[in-house]
C-alpha cells in the first residue's frame, strides 16, 4: 500500500473500497435453483478455488450518481450482468441509511464468461469490496448469501479451499449459503486449466439450468441424487481419498451435461478440444497419473491433481490440438479486502 492510501484508508470515511477474489471449479455441480427470484440453488455443491485466477474489483459510492455504473476489463458490463449487480447492491443498500449509488470497476486476469468462473469471483469480490465501501459488518456467511444472489456459484468464491454450497430449505435463502471445509494448505491439490476456446458461452449458465430444468427428462433425478453425491464427495475430502473424489467428481460432472445433453434443443458446451483432453486425462490415470477432469458451462477442461503432477498434466493437454492456454493453479484464499487505489 503506497503511503497515501495507506493514510486515505484510515482518515476517509469509507465510501469506498477495493477487493479480490478467486474463482472457484465444483467438483460437486450446482446446476438447477428452487428459486429463480432470490437465485436459490436446487441442489447442494462442492468446490475448490483457484488461487491462480483473480478478479480485482474497486467500487466508489458517490452521491451525485443516478445509477450503479460498471465496467469490466475496462469495458461496460453487459446490460443483464449489471442487472444482477445492481439488484446486488440494492440488497446492501437496503442493509444502510447509504443511498449513494456505485462505480465499479473490475479486472480479470482470465477470460470473462466462457466458462471459467468470471461470474463467481466477480461477485464474491463486489459483495466484499461493497460491504467495506458501505462501512457493513458482515460474516462471512452473509457476504456469501449477497454473494449468491448475484451468482450461486459466487457464493463458494467467498471462502478458499475446499467449500461447501448448501440449497437451504428456507424460503428467504438465509440458509442457500457456502461454508468452508478444508483450507489450501489442508490438501494442496493442483488443477490445471486448458483453454479450447476464449469466446463467450452462447447459452449461460442461468439460462442453460432454465432449459434443462423446464425441458431435460433427466433433471429431476439429477436433483434427487445431489445429497449422495455431495456425501460420497465429504467423505472422500475427510479421508483425502484421491480416487473417491475423482469417481463422484467425473460422475458429478457428467451428469450435468447429461441432463443439459438431455433438454430439448439439447446444450452442448463441450467442442472437440474438450473430448479430447477428457479422453486424455482418463488415459492419464490408466497410466498412474493422479488426474480427474471437470467441465462447465463452456468447453474449457479443468484437470485436478495431487501435488506436482500439475506441470506434467499442463504439458499433456497442451499437446493436443485444439488446446490453447493451459494454466496450473494451487488453490487459492476466500475474497478479501485490498487496499484501495485509485482508479487507473
Ligand atoms: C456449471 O453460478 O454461473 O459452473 O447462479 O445463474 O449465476 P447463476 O449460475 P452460476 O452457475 C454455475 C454452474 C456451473 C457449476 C457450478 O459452478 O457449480
Amino acid at each position: 500500500m503506497t503511503r497515501r492510501a495507506e493514510q486515505e484508508s484510515v482518515d476517509v470515511p469509507v465510501r469506498r473500497a477495493a477487493a479480490e477474489a478467486h474463482p472457484n471449479i465444483a467438483l460437486v455441480k450446482y446446476w438447477g435453483k428452487r428459486d429463480r427470484t432470490r437465485n436459490l440453488p436446487a441442489v447442494p455443491s462442492l468446490s475448490v478455488t483457484l488461487g491462480a485466477l483473480w478478479t480485482r474489483t474497486r467500487i466508489g459510492l458517490e452521491p451525485g450518481l443516478e445509477a450503479d455504473r460498471a465496467t469490466l476489463n475496462g469495458e461496460a458490463v453487459s446490460p443483464p450482468q449489471l442487472a444482477r449487480v445492481r439488484s446486488t447492491l440494492d440488497c446492501m443498500r437496503a442493509l444502510t441509511d447509504c443511498r449513494w449509488h456505485a462505480q465499479i470497476e473490475s479486472h480479470n486476469n482470465f477470460p470473462t464468461a466462457a466458462g471459467l468462473a468470471s461470474s463467481a469471483s466477480g461477485f464474491a469480490a463486489l459483495v466484499v469490496a461493497a460491504a467495506h465501501a458501505f462501512g457493513l459488518e458482515l460474516e462471512a456467511e452473509r457476504l456469501s448469501e449477497l454473494a449468491r444472489r448475484g451468482s450461486g456459484s459466487a457464493a463458494r468464491s467467498i471462502f478458499g479451499g475446499f467449500v461447501e454450497m448448501a440449497c437451504g430449505v428456507r424460503s428467504d435463502g438465509a440458509d442457500a449459503v457456502a461454508r468452508p471445509l478444508l483450507a489450501p494448505s489442508d490438501w494442496p491439490l493442483e488443477v490445471v486449466v486448458a483453454t479450447t476456446d476464449t469466446a463467450p458461452k452462447t447459452v449461460t449458465s442461468t439460462d442453460g439450468m432454465e432449459h434443462s430444468a423446464t425441458t431435460s427428462v433427466f433433471y429431476d433425478a439429477w436433483v434427487a441424487r445431489a445429497d449422495a453425491d455431495l456425501l460420497a464427495a465429504r467423505e472422500a475430502l475427510a479421508a483425502r481419498d484421491f480416487d473417491s473424489l475423482a469417481a463422484v467428481s467425473e460422475a458429478s460432472c457428467l451428469k450435468m451435461h447429461a441432463v443439459a445433453l438431455a433438454a430439448r434443443p439439447g446444450l452442448l458446451y463441450w467442442n472437440g478440444a474438450t473430448v479430447d483432453a477428457v479422453r486424455r486425462i482418463r488415459q492419464l490415470r490408466e497410466q498412474g497419473v493422479p488426474v480427474f477432469f471437470s467441465v462447465d458451462a463452456g468447453p474449457q477442461v479443468k484437470a485436478v491433481c495431487l501435488p506436482g503432477y500439475g506441470e506434467r498434466v499442463a504439458m499433456e493437454l497442451g499437446a493436443i490440438p485444439g488446446v490453447g492456454d493451459t494454466l496450473v493453479s494451487g488453490l487459492g484464499d476466500g475474497a478479501r479486502p485490498l487496499p484501495w487505489e485509485p482508479f487507473p
